[in-house]
């Protein structure tokens, strides 16, 4: 059996500290864990304990079973490089760059995805970036702001330098979540790649998976969102090509959540976050949407 490696996909709001503690706690297989963007603006960041509250203590600490991914969304190029600088002087060396992200509110102001029709200031950023040393730089890239020919144009761009991977996951902007991934344009520009690919939409149980493993047998490495907050233990149905019968997905998905709840504890926003949670795993339940309603109505 193929051995593959899956990521954690960064979803502000979903994959913060507690969670990535308690899914790397419960289940295997998740190599890495990208954490939702930090965001950085004119000024070069200086002070890491402004982001230190976004780390768990174990990854703080270098004791964790996977790697932490810090992501970065920003357009300045000396406050990228200073960032960048910043964490690896803080034992983060390894770092993703956000040019996927699809709200209005950030691609109006050229940021995650509103850069991808401007190559130039993409690559005046991967400049700067590429003159630090002891880092590894990677970029999360949708196919296109408003049109996937956006992509063509960025990919020479990319391959000008060492990114450590490529992130794609093959969507406009315009289509935010919604509608099938473009796989056959992700096909097309797969070989035009230098760097490393990772797959990233839509995987959300065995059969969604062995789409794209079949059809793209040269890819090992899997970013997965929400279907791991469908099915936390996703990766360990995935990998063992197996699905677990519901009675085991529920007793799973409890010990997991029992955990959760844990680490949730004493949070402000702690019923707020666990309703946003129970949107997903709502879906595990025959009768999740009771369960759901009376989430949300406590
Ligand atoms: C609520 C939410 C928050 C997200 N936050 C981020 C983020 O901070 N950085 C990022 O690169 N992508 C973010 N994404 C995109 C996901 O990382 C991922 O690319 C997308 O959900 C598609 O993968 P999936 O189908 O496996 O969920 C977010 C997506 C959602 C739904």
């Amino acid at each position: 059996m193929k051995q593959y490696k899956f990521i954690l996909a960064p979803l502000r709001g979903y994959t913060n500290k507690e969670y990535r503690y308690v899914l790397t706690k419960n289940f295997k297989f998740i190599s890495s864990c990208y954490m939702p963007f930090f965001s950085v603006t004119d000024s070069i960041p200086t002070k890491f304990s402004k982001y230190m509250g976004a780390f768990t203590e174990d990854e703080l600490n270098h004791n964790i079973t996977y790697q932490v991914v810090p992501q970065i969304i920003g357009n300045k190029p000396a406050s990228v490089a200073g960032f960048c600088m910043l964490l690896r002087d803080n034992g983060f060396p390894v770092i993703n760059f956000n040019l996927g992200c699809p709200m209005p509110q950030i691609t109006k102001k050229t940021r995650g995805c509103g850069l991808l029709p401007h190559p130039d200031m993409i690559r005046s950023i991967l400049d700067e970036v590429f003159k630090i040393d002891g880092i590894s730089f990677s970029v999360k890239i949708r196919l296109g702001l408003k049109s996937k020919d956006e992509i063509l144009s960025v990919i020479p761009v990319l391959n000008d330098y060492p990114l450590d991977s490529v992130t794609v996951h093959p969507r406009l902007s315009t289509d935010r979540y919604e509608g099938v991934c473009d796989i056959d344009t992700f096909g097309t520009i797969l070989p035009s790649f230098k760097s490393k690919v990772i797959y990233n939409g839509d995987i959300v149980d065995n059969e969604s998976f062995k789409r794209i493993t079949s059809r793209f047998a040269e890819l090992d490495t899997f970013m997965i969102g929400r279907g791991l907050l469908y099915k936390p233990f996703l990766t360990e149905e995935l990998q063992s090509e197996t699905d677990f019968s519901y009675e085991e997905r529920i007793e799973r998905f409890q010990s997991f959540y029992a955990d959760l709840l844990e680490a949730l504890k004493g949070k402000q926003n702690y019923m707020s976050q666990i309703k946003a949670y129970w949107a997903y795993f709502k879906s595990l339940y025959k009768d999740g949407e009771e369960r759901y309603k009376r989430i949300v109505k406590s």
